[in-house]
């Protein structure tokens, strides 16, 4: 004779088997980890499963190792997990809202969770049995007492605890930690064996979400590049525009600039005249002046590579900007390392360089200041050359920063805001970098060069 199922023994296992219907169907329309862990978590401690009083999930550092606390879920905080009914009895699965992913986020236990970081290459049976062999830890079973994981679960206060592995493609995610501390309830076979069932597929559920998170990131840099390139490729017709159109304005205002001299000469210096002749020539040299770095910009500049020395063309920086500092009343202080400071660079285009930094500096301290110019080594073993040129201008705002070397920023009303993306161009053809921070009480701005032997 066949022997039969018991009513109530049938029962349970098709309570059983619905529960697992509903975590596998939610495991595959959940792709958010954050969502996802709630709803692991919840779903083995809400009052539909009666599973267990408490659960905790760790995932593990790909780089460190290390399993880092997620989140920590206790019957006080589990409410809210909401049936969604499906076509039939098998396709129904669970949801959660995000008022009590919140609450049970900030619960003192998640935060405790949250704060633990257990080093997975310890020597601990626990970590042993859990990481590197992918098996359960049933209750009962030795810790090492010693370790981290021992230590966190101590600290819980629990005697019966189950840790199950978070396993996809042959490797360990992560852990689920269980246990029952109000009632003291044991962890049974059965519980054992549903903590297996849910944690096998909460791994594959896992690991998909972490993909999906890694592709949508690649995607977004994808489209970011994109989005440079577009921006690159307009601002690249905007600046063959510019250049042609500075081009076409260089001739008339040089006619204009040279009658404009012609009439300073021939006008008696104390006429009325002879100042409007005198302005009209100083704001024309403006104009060719801003035309030419326009130009210098839009063109790709061809190197006229020499070995140069760094240190004569920041002594002849500071003979060109003399008249400028003593305007300003801003004192200049100089300290070289002793030499040789060789580059293998264009000399012309390393002034321009230093030039415009030296200039900003001095446009920063209209009321005077101090300019501290360094030159020497970044570093024994690099061989590179370090510049920097140093103000008590009041810095540059911290929102500022990123965008000082973008074409056209700037803040002064006289400004084509070129100044510093030809600085940079410049280095970058050169092998070299710049950086700007703000240091003491002034803008500091670090120029790296490659160093090359003189021969
Ligand atoms: N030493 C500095 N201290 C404070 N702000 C600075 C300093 N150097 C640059 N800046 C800021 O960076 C902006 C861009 O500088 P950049 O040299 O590119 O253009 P600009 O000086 O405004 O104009 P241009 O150099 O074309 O005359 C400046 O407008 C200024 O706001
Ligand atoms: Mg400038």
């Amino acid at each position: 004779m066949e022997a039969c199922t018991p009513p109530i023994q049938a029962a349970k296992q098709l309570d059983e088997l619905t529960i697992l219907y509903q975590f596998s169907n939610t495991m595959l329309s959940t792709i958010r980890l954050n969502k996802l862990t709630h709803l692991i978590l919840t779903g083995l401690t809400s009052g539909s499963t009666m599973l267990f009083e408490r659960a905790m999930l760790f995932l593990r550092n790909e780089k460190t190792g290390m399993l880092l606390g997620m989140l920590g879920v206790t019957q006080d905080t589990v409410g809210g997990l909401r049936v969604v009914e499906g076509e039939d009895a098998l396709s129904s699965r669970w949801d959660i809202d995000d008022d009590v992913i919140d609450h049970q986020r900030e619960s003192a236990f998640s935060k405790h969770v949250r704060s633990t970081r257990i080093e997975a290459s310890v020597d601990c049976a626990i970590i042993r049995r859990v990481i590197h062999e992918h098996r359960l830890y049933a209750p009962g079973e030795d810790g090492c007492q010693v370790c981290e994981a021992c230590d966190f679960i101590h600290r819980l206060g629990v005697t019966a605890f189950a840790v199950a592995p978070l396993v996809a493609r042959g490797k360990a995610l992560g852990i689920i930690v269980v246990d029952n501390p109000a009632s003291n309830k044991a962890i049974d076979h059965d519980d054992l064996h549903f903590l297996q069932l849910i944690a096998n597929q909460a791994g594959m559920a896992v690991e998909n979400s972490i993909l999906y998170n890694r592709v949508e990131e690649a995607h977004a840099s994808l489209r970011d590049a994109r989005e440079r390139l577009v921006h690159g490729k307009r601002l690249a017709a905007i600046g063959e525009m510019v250049a042609n159109l500075a081009h076409e304005l260089k001739n008339p205002l040089v006619t204009i600039g040279g009658f404009a001299g012609r009439l300073v000469k021939g006008l008696p210096s104390d006429s009325r005249e002879h100042q409007y002749a005198d302005t009209i020539v100083k704001e024309i040299g403006r104009l060719e002046q801003m035309l030419a770095d326009l130009l210098a910009f839009s063109r790709k500049p061809a190197i006229c590579c020499n070995i140069c020395d760094v240190g004569e063309i920041l002594i002849d920086c500071f003979a060109s900007c003399a008249t400028t500092l003593e305007d300003h009343g801003i004192t200049l202080a100089r300290s070289f390392e002793s030499g040789p400071w060789t580059t293998l660079g264009d000399a012309h285009q390393l002034k321009q360089v230093f030039l415009n930094l030296m200039l900003n500096a001095c446009e920063a301290m209209p009321d005077g200041g101090s300019l501290h110019v360094s030159l020497g080594k970044v570093s024994l073993d690099k061989k590179c050359i370090l510049v920097s040129i140093q103000d008590s201008g009041g810095g540059i705002p911290a929102d500022m920063l990123p965008k000082i070397f973008n074409p056209f920023y700037t803040t002064k009303p006289n400004g084509t805001g070129l100044g510093l993306a030809i600085v940079n161009r410049i280095l970058q053809n050169h092998g070299g970098s710049i950086e700007a921070r703000n240091e003491g009480n002034g803008a500091m701005f670090t120029v790296t060069l490659q160093q090359a032997e003189a021969h």
